[in-house]
């Protein structure tokens, strides 16, 4: 590999941090890894590091798959997929937990319910953090194999029209989704199909509108579905509502389904970060040759984060 490996020793808090190299890069190494999971399901590049998963949140994908990244490439693990039985239910604060835990470990995977936590941490770890959501701000590991899963497909983001659907507000996948497109292609066409009380944040809807060619925001799904290339569909995020009954009228406003992808290209990509928790996307679409979310974009969520904590802990 003659590509400088810019991910060694460093943080990865927000996809705002990436060049395209970057990109180029740890794609390549994520191919990598795709045939030695393949061939013989890892190897011991690894071995001798440590990797500690500090989840502050509940998570079933990206704590796992961060934990089988780990051991497939022979790394040993501290796995916290919940703080509730550490000191920090003694009270122990945030500053102190992750520097214990950078004793331990040589890199600390960290998701965390507030926005900016993960980067926080980076002031008090003396090892690599990186960051595996962080409230309502950024899921950049969760990004990077999005965009990896359309490239599979597209080999080019240049010209695609893109969907991002649902809780645009709330939702830390499409931010980061967003903000790395724009890293890739300028020629993106963007659309942004939320109720309006759940529309993209400002601060991000700003970085979009400045480098892409067409950003759309809509509340009509069906009227995009056709010249959608890519349908990424997001659950309304309960957790961050403080009002239940705004919830319940909004958690439905938008379902996937058979009839509505009626509409839809043969070939469009149908991508969802999980979990669907209130039927955004019908069961009857999870067979549909058109769906990735139960399968290509699980295993390129593995594959992606063996390669980042290869580029992370070895310098190649
Ligand atoms: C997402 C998250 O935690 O932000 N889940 C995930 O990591 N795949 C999406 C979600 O919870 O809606």
């Amino acid at each position: 590999m003659n590509m400088k490996n810019n991910f060694y020793n460093r943080d990865i808090v927000s996809v705002d941090d990436f060049c395209e190299e970057d990109l180029e890069l740890l794609f390549e190494k994520t191919d990598e890894m795709k045939k030695l999971v393949e061939n013989k399901g890892g190897d011991d590049r690894l071995k001798g590091k440590m990797m500690a998963a500090l989840f502050f949140e509940p998570s079933t994908r990206t704590f796992s798959s961060f934990i089988s990244s780990a051991q497939r490439l022979g790394a040993g693990i501290i796995p916290l997929n919940g703080m509730q039985n550490t000191s920090v239910a003694k009270g122990e604060s945030f500053e102190h937990t992750v520097q214990v835990f950078s004793r331990y470990s040589d890199c600390l995977i960290i998701r965390h319910p507030e926005v900016g936590l993960p980067a926080h941490a980076t002031k008090y770890a003396s090892v690599p953090v990186i960051n595996a959501g962080d409230g309502i701000g950024e899921h950049p590991t969760q990004a990077l194999f999005d965009v990896y899963t359309i490239l599979e497909k597209y080999k080019k983001l240049d010209g695609l029209t893109i969907t991002l659907v649902g809780d645009l507000k709330f939702g830390r996948t499409v931010h980061s989704l967003s903000k790395l497109i724009t890293k890739l292609s300028s020629s993106v066409k963007l659309n942004l199909v939320s109720p309006q009380k759940l529309s993209m944040p400002a601060d991000v809807l700003k970085v979009l509108k400045s480098t892409l060619k067409a950003v759309n925001e809509t509340e009509s799904l069906k009227d995009e579905v056709g010249s959608s290339d890519v349908l990424y569909v997001t659950r309304v995020q309960k957790e961050r509502f403080s009002d239940l009954i705004e919830y319940e009228r909004l958690k439905s406003f938008y379902i996937v389904d058979k009839n509505l992808l009626q509409k839809a290209k043969n070939d469009m990509l149908i991508m969802h970060p999980l979990p669907i928790a209130a039927g955004e996307i019908n069961n009857d679409v999870d067979s549909d040759s058109r769906s990735v979310y139960l399968n290509k974009q699980l295993s390129n969520g593995l594959y992606l984060r063996m390669a980042l904590l290869d580029l992370v802990l070895n310098k190649q």
